[in-house]
């Protein structure tokens, strides 16, 4: 199976999740782009709104006719899903190859279940062979990136690229992420850094991964 068609089975799949008559948490990138499509296709007149974690899923939910709501005048969501760079077992999360980091994060947290979708290749031993990206405030990008330097990371600037919140993006190579909850409090104390894209502290509840046998759903250890 192509790795686009396990994306879409995972897509499919975490369908089964999604309410009646709810607003949905949605995140970023291109499995979570099948998902958007499958839940417009299956479920688009069923569900109240969505909470959009970047201007391009928004765009691609009004595009379906998916009300789009700010979720600051939403309370708690029932569920969000979005896909990821890479999972462990525990369900920590590497994200923001996309840049949406921060907004995926806040959406995270207010989700009451967070289901990840993805394709089997995202499922590591030991996160950090895929560069961790961290969104910073642009004056302060020296001076986080001498700070990680201390923590053993390489920070490189993702050239040409301004978040939707118009800050810049670090991707920190070379980490071996033994202790994940331990790095993003770290990371998370540098004056300057916005947000880092390992969710640790808030991981998935629930991995669906894409594989040549179906879909095999993962609890955190
Ligand atoms: C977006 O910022 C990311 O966090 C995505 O969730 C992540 O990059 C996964 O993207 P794909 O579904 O395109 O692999």
């Amino acid at each position: 199976m192509s790795p686009e068609d396990k994306k879409r089975i995972a897509a499919e799949a975490a369908i089964d999740f999604v309410r009646p008559d709810s607003i949905i948490g949605v995140g970023t990138g291109s499995t979570v782009n099948h998902f958007i499509d499958l839940v417009a296709e299956k479920m688009g007149n069923k569900i109240r709104a969505a909470v959009s974690s970047s201007e391009a899923s928004s765009e691609r939910l009004r595009g379906h006719g998916i009300r789009v709501v700010d979720l600051n005048e939403v309370g708690k969501l029932d569920l969000y899903v979005d896909g990821a760079d890479e999972s462990n077992s525990r369900l920590q999360l590497i994200k923001g190859g996309g840049g949406a980091l921060t907004r995926e994060k806040i959406v995270a947290a207010a989700s009451a279940q967070f289901v990840c979708i993805a394709d089997d290749s995202k499922l590591v031993e030991v996160l950090g062979a895929f560069p961790l990206p961290l969104e910073v405030i642009p004056m302060a990008r020296e001076l986080v990136a001498r700070e990680l330097r201390g923590l053993g990371a390489d920070p490189r600037l993702r050239d040409g690229t301004i978040t939707d919140n118009g800050n810049q993006i670090l991707d920190l190579h070379g980490l071996k992420i033994t202790d994940a909850l331990d790095l993003e409090t770290r990371i998370n104390q540098i004056t300057g850094v916005v947000c880092v894209g390992l969710f640790a502290h808030r991981p998935a509840d629930v991995l669906l991964l894409g594989t040549d046998n179906g879909v095999v759903t993962h609890t955190a250890d």
